[in-house]
């Protein structure tokens, strides 16, 4: 992809040498699944705003340790937020993306992580699609960055009320850009523990910025911060 359709580098990949930027419409990520058309974007989760999330949900005294729990990046594109992920002592980190040409480029840049010696938890990216994808026993830490629309968030919500029935506590939910909240809320079983916005630093707000508005269509937006919110699940379904 060229400049002018959209890509500009972030100074995540210059300080990492790694290749996470770029912003590519859903209409582009064809994989030939069916769950194509429910797919919005890959965009990279600003380092600044997943790094604020994960520390608020530290202080949301999660039902285990952190290093007891797995983390799993549903959508995992090019595989940025596994890496960040990948700063804290995670039981394993996983990311499942739907998209074969992005989940190369995940795995890539996950060989470079380990290559410079970054790697110290399992990490794997999975190719395949969110609602076929398996879940680790013990306490599981869901990533979302608004991955998808309604349709599929729903169905994936009713799968993980059916493998976590007999584990509360054992799955909490962070969500950047959280879109489809509404289906988190009516999917009875989860507690909603924080609502509000993470801002982006300095640096990442002018990275984004300079990625949308060098967008071939204009069609996506990027604000100063993130709506996100955090969710813990009680088995009360
Ligand atoms: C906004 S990007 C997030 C990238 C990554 N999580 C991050 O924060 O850097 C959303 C990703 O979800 C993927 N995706 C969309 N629908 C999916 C599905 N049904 N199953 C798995 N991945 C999907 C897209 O291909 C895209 O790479």
């Amino acid at each position: 992809m060229s400049k002018k359709e959209g890509y500009t580098p972030h100074p995540f990949d210059a300080e990492n040498g790694v290749q996470t930027s770029g912003l590519i419409p859903g209409r582009y990520l064809k994989s030939g699944h069916k769950h194509d058309r429910h797919s919005t974007a890959y965009f990279g989760v600003s380092p600044s705003v997943f790094r604020a999330l994960l520390r608020r949900w530290k202080r949301t005294n999660p039902a285990a340790r952190v290093k007891d729990f797995a983390f799993i990046d549903v959508g995992a594109g090019m595989g940025r937020a596994m890496l960040l992920a990948g700063e804290h002592s995670f039981r394993q980190v996983i990311g499942i993306e739907l998209n074969p040409i992005l989940a190369r480029a995940a795995q890539r840049n996950l060989a470079i992580w380990k290559e410079a010696g970054r790697v110290r938890v399992p990490m794997q990216i999975v190719c395949g699609d969110a609602l076929d994808a398996g879940f680790p026993d013990g306490p599981c830490l869901v990533f979302f960055f608004n991955p998808f629309g309604a349709s599929v968030m729903r169905r994936l919500l009713k799968r993980l009320a059916v493998v976590f029935a007999d584990r509360p506590g054992q799955l909490d939910i962070l969500y950047v850009n959280n879109e489809q909240e509404l289906a988190i809320e009516r999917q009875r079983g989860f507690t909603r523990l924080f609502h509000g916005k993470e801002r982006r630093s300095r640096a990442d707000a002018i990275a984004d910025h300079r990625i949308m508005a060098n967008q071939p269509d204009g069609e996506y937006a990027a604000a100063n911060y993130e709506d996100c919110s955090i969710w813990r699940w009680d088995g009360q379904s």
